[in-house]
């Protein structure tokens, strides 16, 4: 198949695209480098030994749509593109739901438009808000507690009433637990702008000394060892997750939801020592008080991917980290480097 990638530049979308060139699909991504880099693209050709053309424009512009579809012929869209910050979307919401929710619509009627009823989209856990158990299975209760997980909220409620109006849509919504790690190339990875307000960036920084030490929000949870609790996934797992969600759209009839996580929890201190036996660095932290909004455990049950799509993380925590620091160290500065 063809895909549309957006967000294709992407730390998400990166890796979605080498592992669908992987598996034999062609791919266009689309992306507004807004909070990316061309470079990026360049190195997912280079890992994939294939075109992979690049479509630069925003994807809540309807005329950059119509371009993009005029110029190719999809038969699917990953959709990545969306702002994902939660700190920045409870400082921002207008900017959020208007960035978020625009974009999947513009790229919904577009693509009815086309005639491309092929969807998967880049949902996440947040939408789960503080969950009553853990793990978290697919029937548990929607509750976001910051605008980035209602934006997602919202977008999958339209995908919902879009699928039931139009029984011609196959539609995969997957909800991400946490990314981390990158390729084994080290040619593509995380690179976020200014300070990480994610915890495995933050330490793959400090344990390049770019930053002086990791500040762990809180070690009074009820938790094990005190910190929080999540459910760290590979990229490249996650990536392949996409992968299989795609090839499955036509097994089933209209929405389908899934989680992508690994089912196991792990805290920000076991973490922080993964991260130590993978570069062979310390990393300093110090306890600081608890960050606002952050809940205490949060772990998939991805029993419903394992199943229907065939998909189970494969790659582990320290894999993650020894990808992680080998992106770290060839690349200090990221793509700009
Ligand atoms: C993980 C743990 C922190 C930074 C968010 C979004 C989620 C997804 C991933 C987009 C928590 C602790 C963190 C630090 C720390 N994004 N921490 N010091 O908050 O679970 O999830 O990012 O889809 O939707 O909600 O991820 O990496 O920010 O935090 O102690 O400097 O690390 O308290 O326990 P989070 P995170």
């Amino acid at each position: 198949m063809r895909v549309l990638i957006t967000g294709g530049c992407g730390y998400i979308g990166t890796h979605a695209a080498v592992e669908l060139v992987a598996a034999g699909h062609d791919v266009v991504l689309l992306d507004d480098l807004g909070n990316s880099r061309r470079e990026a693209a360049e190195r997912v050709a280079a890992i994939a030994g294939a075109s992979v053309p690049l479509e630069v424009g925003d994807c809540a512009d309807r005329g950059v749509l119509e371009g993009v579809f005029g110029r190719w012929r999809f038969d699917a869209v990953m959709h990545f593109a969306g702002l994902k910050s939660v700190g920045e979307s409870v400082r921002e919401p207008l900017r959020y739901y208007r960035n978020n929710v625009d974009g999947l619509l513009s790229v919904c009627e577009a693509m009815a438009a086309h005639g491309v009823r092929r969807l998967v989209f880049s949902s996440s856990a947040t939408v789960y808000g503080d969950p009553d158990r853990v793990p978290v299975d697919e029937s548990a209760p929607l509750r976001a507690t910051n605008p980035y997980g209602g934006t997602k909220l919202v977008g999958e409620r339209v995908l919902r009433d879009l699928a039931a109006a139009d029984p011609g849509w196959r539609i995969g919504v997957l909800r991400y637990f946490n990314p981390i790690g990158a390729h084994e190339s080290g040619l593509i990875g995380e690179d976020p702008e200014g300070v990480p307000s994610n915890l495995f960036p933050f330490i793959a920084q400090v344990a390049a000394g770019a930053r002086d030490r990791l500040l762990v929000f809180g070690d009074d949870y009820d938790t094990p060892d005190g910190t929080g609790v999540r459910d760290y996934l590979h990229v490249v797992d996650l990536a392949l997750g996409h992968v299989a969600a795609l090839e499955h759209l036509d097994a089933a009839e209209g929405l389908s939801v899934f989680n992508l996580g690994t089912g196991t929890g792990t805290s920000v201190l076991e973490a922080v020592a993964a991260f130590e036996r993978a570069s062979g660095r310390r990393v300093p932290y110090e306890v600081a008080p608890r960050r606002p909004g952050d809940i205490a455990v949060c772990f998939a049950d991805p029993g419903r991917a394992n199943r229907e799509l065939g998909w189970s993380a494969r790659r582990t925590v320290d894999d993650a980290c020894a990808d992680a620091w080998r992106w770290q160290t060839k690349n200090p500065r990221g793509y700009v480097g």
